[in-house]
């Protein structure tokens, strides 16, 4: 067959990238001889610049950051986000001796100019298709805007709210996240990772960055094998299996070896056992971290260690560039390693089509937007049926919700017309001031008839500290802006509004920046200056409607009885107002089931639903001496696990079974009807549970191992149809092998993950 043979296919004006290097056959069609022909022709210097990912806007001046990518010796950058600045370095990538292209990354986590609502949100939802959808239009605005690569989707399972990043990612069970994780990774590469509107993804943070000690961002992790297997890394797995182009290291410690330098993860399981084949990406400045970690005692052996441990692409570090030739002079690195990590970049490059086209996502100079953030390039209609879908009803008593559209409102909290805080943590090329705040949603669904008092209340915090950290967390410009009115006369306005109006809503919570990256937390209360605006309204004796705003399960004890009315809307984007609005006035009635529990304090952290069976477990309603337990307060979560209320009602009905004993192989059908017994058409989340009774090992209490969302109108019911098969009793056992053991199961159906009816089987 003949092969095609470069050049590529060319631009108006642009040169032969590869005319003056390689004027001889290139075989474009064929991937892997293409990279060899490539490294037979590389100088080690621009082997390893293809190794090198670096930040725009970070210390390199862009000026230089040019000059080196024209001297081959940059692989990649990230942070740079439209087609015009993305265009000079890819044609300065073409000016280099072998006219490589290079790649351009961001981090689209939810979201790039439309911003949905953050991840924790997405995951509330339990709606694969519309997880789905804001990936694929994720992909299509960045993929506009001449990115290559997303360092998404993030799945560290936390148990840990205390973690500022567990906003980011799924919540905590391996289940949903790791078919949250699939889901987003086709959504992300779309059919075709070489299609121009597609990217690709790049999974995060290989390995259990969730599970960091107190919930302290960069702390140690510490895990048996067991619980890595069962609890951690299923999404990370799945996300490779869904074929993720891309790993993007953690920073922290896997069991006493950091992430960076731990050849057991990257090699062993990752490469050897999981069949990854893609690209390993190190996260910020974390192979100079390694000197830090102590692991390594100078710069020469940190890069050494992380080449050895197989980090392909380094982010941000300038240890590859200045220690690589000569670790490879003195044969301490084998040029083999260097072939391997090298080529595995070009293989990203070609999977991403741009040895075929280095301008795929950049496009031409005359077709770019006239304006980055025209109100044209957004999906605002994507966005608000996502945010809809990730809203959480917590408590409703009497039916306070949903409002009239022509109920005097007030409408009160620091949160109520905040910009910035709907967007969220990393929230790409969105802008603020795109968003619609709750106090434009909830005006512009009462239009002319209602009535909405706005009062801000208090500010976010009083606290100079924590104001001044999170103005100092690397955003553009600060964000927490204080009204410089005394607390008392902000409240003393606010209760003015609430004796004016027929109901209250108060929208309180954290700034954006409270759950963020290094956003640690020791407290999960309100800060005190929204509490204390939250007991002046309830003493105004008007029915309360708490919207929050937050990205981490908040201790929420007061407000669940004190409120009326509460909806969880955690950071809901672009949309967000408008999305809220519709909720609040039942226009949408609301669906979303938590993805992690909410505890009452601190003090029960760690709490999670999938927890190992005990020989002493506390049981409800009976003394609770000897058992394990805390004494002081109700044990239990405050909101457990996959709960969430409707405006109409369901009713489950028991579970059946295809059959009580079940042959290896064979499939076990579980169904359950349910209904709509309320008055209004509504969606709720089946969720089904597996306990294995016996175990070699101690098993989980409950595991999800299947859900599915039904739509509903009233009187409606439907029969929802679950199919196990072996894999699904499989765990692994103190060998490590994956097994399913003889013995009996039970099945537990429910709307959340402990009001459950079950049912009981043998795995013969
Ligand atoms: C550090 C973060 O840990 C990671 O998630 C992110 O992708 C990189 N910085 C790049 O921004």
């Amino acid at each position: 067959m003949m092969k095609r043979l470069l050049p590529f296919v060319l631009l108006a004006g642009a040169i032969s990238p590869f005319a003056c290097a390689a004027p001889s056959a290139l075989p474009l069609d064929d991937r892997q001889a293409l990279i060899e022909a490539l490294l037979e022709r590389m100088t080690l210097e621009e082997k390893i610049g293809q190794l090198r990912l670096i930040s725009i806007g970070g210390d390199m001046p862009r000026e230089r950051i040019v000059e080196e990518i024209a001297a081959g010796r940059i692989g990649a950058t990230f942070n740079s986000v439209t087609r015009a600045d993305n265009r000079l370095m890819q044609e300065a990538a073409l000016r280099s001796r072998l006219g490589i292209p290079i790649f351009f990354a961001y981090d689209v986590i939810h979201g790039h100019r439309t911003i949905f609502p953050i991840s924790l949100a997405l995951a509330s939802s339990w709606d694969l298709e519309a997880i789905a959808l804001s990936g694929r239009v994720s992909a299509i605005e960045a993929s506009a805007d001449g990115l290559d690569l997303t360092f998404a989707p993030m799945v560290d399972i936390t148990r840990d709210p205390r973690w500022g990043r567990t906003s980011e990612g799924f919540g905590e069970d391996p289940y949903l996240v790791s078919q949250i994780a699939g889901t987003l990774v086709r959504a992300y590469q779309g059919q075709r990772l070489s299609a121009a509107d597609s990217v690709m993804a790049s999974v995060k943070h290989f390995a259990l960055y969730g599970a960091v000690e107190g919930g302290r961002d960069y702390n140690v992790v510490d895990m048996s094998p067991q619980r890595m297997h069962q609890g951690y890394l299923p999404p990370y797995r799945a996300a490779v299996e869904a074929g993720a182009g891309g790993v993007m290291v953690a920073l922290n410690t896997v069991n006493g070896v950091p992430a960076s330098a731990n050849r057991w993860l990257l090699r062993d399981l990752l490469r050897d056992e999981w069949g990854f084949r893609g690209l390993n990406i190190s996260d910020h400045g974390a192979i100079d971290e390694l000197l830090r970690h102590g692991v390594a005692e100078d710069g020469r052996s940190a890069a050494r260690l992380a080449i050895e441990a197989g980090i392909d692409l380094s982010m941000h570090d300038s240890l590859y560039l200045q220690e690589l030739p000569g670790l490879v002079a003195s044969g301490e690195v084998p040029m083999a390693l260097i072939d391997q990590a090298a080529g595995r970049v070009l293989a990203a490059k070609y999977d991403l089509g741009l040895f075929h086209d280095p301008y795929l996502r950049i496009g031409k100079a005359t077709d770019d937007p006239a304006e980055v953030n025209a109100e044209s390039r957004l999906h605002r209609e994507a966005a608000r049926r996502v945010a809809r879908d990730s809203l959480v009803l917590l408590e409703n008593r009497q039916r306070t919700l949903p409002l009239r559209k022509d109920a005097r409102v007030a409408l009160v909290g620091p949160l109520a017309d905040s910009h910035v805080d709907m967007l969220g943590s990393w929230s790409a090329a969105g802008v603020a001031e795109q968003t619609v705040t709750l106090r434009q949603g909830l005006e512009q669904a009462v239009g002319d008839g209602g009535r909405i008092i706005h009062a801000r209340g208090a500010n976010v915090t009083d606290d100079a500290q924590m104001i001044e950290y999170l103005n100092f967390l690397n955003w553009d410009r600060p964000e927490v802006i204080q009204d410089p009115r005394p607390a008392r006369e902000m409240i003393d306005e606010a209760v003015r509004a609430a004796r004016e109006a027929d109901v209250v809503v108060a929208a309180v919570g954290e700034a954006r920046g409270m759950s963020h990256e290094s956003s640690s937390r020791t407290s999960l209360a309100l800060p005190a200056s929204q509490q204390a605006l939250l007991e002046a309204l309830v003493a105004t004796g008007k029915p309360l409607v708490v919207v929050l705003m937050n990205g981490r399960p908040l201790q929420l004890g007061w407000i669940k009885e004190h409120a009326d009315a509460v909806l969880e809307t955690w950071f809901a984007g672009t949309e967000g107002g408008h999305a809220i609005a519709d909720v609040l006035y039942g226009v949408h009635n609301p669906s979303g089931k938590l993805p992690i529990s909410f505890p009452r304090s601190v003090g029960q952290i760690p709490i999670y639903y999938n927890h190992p069976r005990l020989g002493r477990p506390y049981v409800e309603g009976r003394p609770g001496n000897y058992t394990s337990q805390y004494f002081e307060e109700p044990n239990g979560a405050l909101y457990p696990f996959g709960y969430g209320l409707s405006y109409t009602e369901f009713e489950l009905s028991k579970p059946r079974l295809s059959q009580r004993k079940l042959n290896r192989g064979q499939p076990l059908e579980v169904s359950v009807t349910v209904e709509n017994s309320g008055t209004r058409t509504g969606a709720t989340v089946v969720q089904l549970y597996l306990q294995d009774l016996v175990g070699s090992s101690v098993r989980p209490v409950k595991e999800l191992k299947r859900f599915e969302k039904v739509m509903l109108a009233p009187g409606e019911a439907r029969v929802v149809r679950f199919v196990l098969v072996e894999d699904d009793l499989k765990f692994h056992d103190v060998r490590l092998d994956y097994v399913a053991e003889p013995g009996e199961f039970e099945v537990q159906l429910g709307l959340d993950s402990q009001a459950v009816l079950s049912e009981r089987f043998e795995l013969l």
